[in-house]
């Protein structure tokens, strides 16, 4: 394995490296396929371990809420294909954790035993693990995008509610060209971005921009009904 191309990393606003790849439901032609979605392309450690079971059943539980908001997921490891089909067939059959039960996986997870995708990912990262993906995510755009990544080392699992509302967030910047402050959620006031001038900031500040609340001259939000975010950004 060469170095450079273990720490090849994607880049926030660059386009999502392509590959093509086997998966528990047919061959994918990455992110090509997914133009038009949302996608969400996140990394495992390993089938058969307890903290990547724990995120398999929240994320699959919460897949219908990701397509309301046309976003398809797409997971990998680095183990192979009839690995993944016994491991899924295994949570289906037998894993209760959380009131959650007869779970089924039922969106892609890709085979990548020559770590190829992986280190397209930057997800083989040496400090924590030379045989194993971290647990990365990458939030991608309709357009082929990667608009977010977050990577988490293999002890932690990852918070998908959090995803969910990156995405949510994601969607509403792009909707309303805004940008959307600290533990942002629809029906919170978002920021505006800075007057293109001084006088034009003078004028916010001065309170003569209606629907604008200024803290100071670089700081201005305004609101926007909980109902508007998520008649744009949710399928009704
Ligand atoms: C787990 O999912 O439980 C796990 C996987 C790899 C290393 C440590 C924990």
């Amino acid at each position: 394995m060469e170095n450079n191309t273990i720490l090849s990393l994607p880049r926030i606003g660059e386009k999502a490296p392509a590959f093509k790849a086997v998966t528990t439901q047919g061959e994918i032609n990455f992110p090509e396929q997914y133009s038009g979605n949302w996608v969400i392309l996140f990394s495992h450690p390993a089938d058969f371990t307890p903290v990547c079971t724990s995120e398999f059943m929240t994320f699959a539980s919460m897949e219908e809420q990701f397509e309301k908001a046309n976003c398809k997921l797409v997971g990998l490891s680095v183990d192979g294909l009839y690995s993944h089909i016994a491991w899924l067939r295994t949570i289906k059959e037998k894993i209760e954790y959380k009131g959650m039960k007869n779970i089924e996986v039922k969106f892609p997870l890709i085979e990548d035993i020559t770590m190829e995708v992986a280190k397209k990912y930057g997800m083989i990262q040496p400090g924590e693990s030379n045989t194993k993906a971290v647990r990365a995510v990458f939030i991608i755009d309709p357009k082929g995008i990667v608009r977010a990544m977050i990577y988490y080392p293999l002890s932690l699992g990852r918070n998908f509610d959090e995803l969910y509302r990156a995405l949510i967030a994601l969607k509403t910047s792009d909707e309303f060209g805004v940008a959307t402050p600290a533990d942002w959620r629809p029906g919170d006031d978002v920021i505006i971005s800075p007057a293109g001038s001084c006088a034009a900031a003078k004028n916010r500040m001065d309170g003569k921009e209606s629907g604008l609340e200024c803290k100071d001259w670089f700081f201005c939000t305004k609101k926007i009904a909980k109902e508007e975010v998520l008649k744009k950004v949710i399928k009704q």
